[in-house]
């Protein structure tokens, strides 16, 4: 699909639905006891696979629109499934849902799914949960296949390796079924939508710097979640009007949760402008997640330097800070990001080598990438590699071109924004 470049794009759009969100809502709503009503579930591709999964385990799940409702199980009733769960693309999915698994004494099960997800290490999650009491084996100790045969678990005080909110979360699901009070030590602040509706559903847990502490519980109560706008898909119409010269765009409704407002900061400070309502950065945990309509202009931008720290509060945009540093002036760099080379795709080779071939002058790390700004991107051709990230950061990149992007595989953008080619069509005319 080719992307001519845009004039300047106006207008307004809605961000679809957190995917993140989406997931945790439909899988606590499986492990709850009463029925759960979830206000505008993301359908996409990922969260099709968590309903599908769901199901497989005994929830049963009806749809109407954007609402959607769960009768779950029961923390600890599900299925034994006949099949393999098939995850299909989304890592989230094969992180957190062996959490709950893992407590499900005595039955066993098996998850699956495409070859991305094939790549993906499952071993930052084995671990814990082996060390919890449950039976965990994958392919070469580290890929999916993994199989997961539930037990009796014990509450353990867990430090993780990494900064990673899916590994941290499938530990806190663990958490709920065992012995006692489990505790989770992040080496960096993450996203904590489960935290957050683990406190909605009535669980005792609380923060206390980087260190969570969670009680198991007989129950959860959550009655509904509403789901906001994802600021990681509404990220690509941020970097496109901030690029587009004379751009001015309205994205309502976006989720503004400090813990994923990473790149709205790195925008700012490149000196892009993005107004809206944004969440303090808070130690409380909070049940809420807070929404904001955010206001996007183009701005002349600066380099910027993006450190460790702020890394997993950015993680998915770092793709659109490579792409606006090609338009900003001075060195960008990104650095302690040696995560981005586990995502769907290798996302450190394939931003750099994808940029260049546009006409980026960028370089590639063992933790990040180096980009100079020249003047902006000349155009060509963009392999996505089946990433929904990669794809939709292609098309960004052709509207602020000065000769026009093809985006090969820009269909895998419907594992989290289907709307995605019309919305930004829409913006454009
Ligand atoms: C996610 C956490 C991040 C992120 C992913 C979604 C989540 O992964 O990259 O797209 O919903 O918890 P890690 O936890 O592996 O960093």
């Amino acid at each position: 699909m080719r992307f001519e470049p845009a004039r300047s794009l106006s207008g307004e759009v809605r961000a679809p639905a957190d995917k993140s969100i989406s997931h945790r809502a439909a899988l606590l709503g499986a492990m709850a006891s009463e029925p759960v009503r979830i206000e505008r579930y993301l359908h996409a591709a990922d969260t099709t696979s968590t309903l599908q999964a769901v199901q497989a385990l005994g929830a049963l799940v009806e749809v109407r629109g954007d609402r959607v409702v769960i009768r779950g199980t029961g923390l600890r009733e599900a299925r034994e499934p006949e099949r393999a769960i098939d995850v299909g693309n989304a890592g989230t999915l094969l992180r957190l849902l062996p959490g709950w698994l893992a407590a499900q004494e005595g039955r066993s099960f098996t998850l699956d799914g495409d070859s991305s997800i094939r790549a993906r290490p499952v071993d930052r999650i084995a671990a814990p949960l082996r060390e919890m009491g449950a039976e965990v084996q994958a392919r070469e100790g580290r890929f999916p296949p993994l199989q997961v045969r539930g037990g009796r678990l014990r509450a353990i005080d867990y430090e993780l390796g990494v900064a990673s909110a899916q590994v941290k979360s499938c530990v806190l699901l663990a958490a709920l079924a065992a012995d006692g009070a489990t505790t989770v030590t992040e080496p960096a602040r993450s996203r904590d939508h489960t935290e957050r509706m683990l406190l909605k559903a009535g669980v005792t847990i609380a923060r206390e710097g980087r260190r969570l502490r969670v009680l198991n519980a007989d129950e959860l109560l959550l009655d509904s979640v509403s789901v906001p706008g994802d600021p990681s898909s509404a990220a690509f119409m941020v970097a496109a009007g901030v690029l587009v010269p004379g751009s001015r765009l309205l994205i309502a409704d976006v989720g503004v949760n400090w813990t994923r407002t990473g790149f709205l900061r790195i925008v700012r400070r490149m000196q892009g402008i993005v107004l809206g309502d944004l969440e303090e950065e808070t130690e409380e945990l909070v049940e809420h997640e807070p929404v904001s309509d955010l206001d996007v202009a183009h701005g002349a931008l600066e380099a910027t330097v993006v450190e460790a720290p702020e890394v997993p509060l950015a993680i998915d945009e770092l793709p659109l800070v490579a792409l606006l540093g090609c338009f900003a002036e001075g060195e960008t760099v990104v650095r302690g990001a040696q995560e981005l080379r586990l995502k769907e795709t290798d996302r450190i080779s394939g931003v750099v080598e994808g940029l260049r071939a546009l006409g980026a002058d960028i370089e590639a790390t063992a933790d990040g990438f180096a980009v100079r700004g020249n003047g902006g991107l000349r155009g060509g051709t963009i392999d996505a590699r089946g990433d929904h990230r990669m794809a939709m950061m292609g098309a960004v990149a052709g509207l602020a071109s000065s000769e026009g992007v093809e985006v090969l595989g820009m269909d895998a953008a419907a594992v989290s924004y289907p709307g995605f080619v019309e919305d930004l069509a829409g913006l454009a005319s």
